[in-house]
């Protein structure tokens, strides 16, 4: 069994991403299960074998602590590391090829927090795993916000520990132009000159992250099913290559 986490800022397309990807797996003949990990959300366009609202609903932790939306979340996914008993017994019973795993969109939760990397980890047990991140291409085409996203994409690189794959998401949204500049930004040519005049702190910083960079993010588009092959591969190499969550 081999986990995939989506993960990715707020309406960079993690569920529809999730619901057309496990159709896909599905038409390959692949078994599939979907985990939904968003205790907030309130409609999911897919089935979920398992679902954490199930065990904890953000709005009623909201009102019952007084709490905003956001630090709701983040409270509710803490009470659910004390459910991790129940929890690991109910995901014990899911039997797939795959387990795709949609996430909430506080992507603070896997770049800052302990808590993402805990109920990662207390899903996958002793199964393999990676970790989708979207790009929102739509917000990516403006090239701070590319350098900000690959930023965030690194934290939770770091952060959860697992192997990642970057993916641009909505690339149907791009004309021809904004595509053909993302596609070589993310082969680390001409960002630099996008950014126009930058600090040398700022000129530093792009120049180590685009080194750092293992491979270009994969241009998706879950409308069009544009990419999934690419991805898929890309999950088969991952967990052909051994790379384990750390
Ligand atoms: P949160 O859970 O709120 O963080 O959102 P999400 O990341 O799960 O995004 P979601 O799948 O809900 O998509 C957000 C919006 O983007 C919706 O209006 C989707 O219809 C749209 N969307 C998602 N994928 C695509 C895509 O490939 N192309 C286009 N054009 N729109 C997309």
């Amino acid at each position: 069994m081999y986990y995939i986490f989506f993960t990715g800022t707020a309406g960079s397309g993690k569920t529809t991403l999730v619901k057309e990807f496990q159709q896909y797996l599905l038409d390959l003949e692949m078994d599939t299960a979907v985990i939904n990990m968003d205790p907030a959300v309130e409609r999911v366009p897919y089935t979920p074998d398992f679902d954490v609202r199930d065990y904890v609903d953000a709005i009623e932790v909201m009102e019952r602590y007084g709490l905003g939306p956001n630090s709701s979340l983040v409270v509710s996914i803490d009470l659910l590391l004390t459910k991790a008993t129940d929890i690991k017994r109910e995901i014990g019973d899911i039997e797939a090829n795959y387990v795709l795993v949609d996430t909430p969109g506080q992507v603070e939760l896997f770049a800052y927090r302990d808590t993402g990397r805990l109920f990662s980890s207390l899903l996958v047990g002793e199964s393999k795993s990676v970790n989708v991140f979207l790009l929102d291409s739509y917000l990516a085409r403006e090239a701070r916000s590319y350098v900000s996203l690959l930023l965030l994409s690194s934290s939770v690189r770091f952060k959860l520990g697992m192997p990642q794959i970057n993916v641009l998401s909505k690339v149907d949204l791009l004309n021809q132009r904004e595509l053909h500049q993302l596609l070589e930004w993310g082969e680390g040519e001409g960002l630099v000159d996008s950014l126009g005049v930058i600090d040398d702190y700022s000129y530093e910083l792009v120049k180590t992250l685009i080194e750092s960079l293992e491979r270009p993010p994969i241009p998706l588009s879950a409308n069009k099913r544009d990419g999934f092959d690419e991805l898929y591969a890309e999950v088969q190499r991952i967990v052909a290559s051994g790379e384990d969550f750390a």
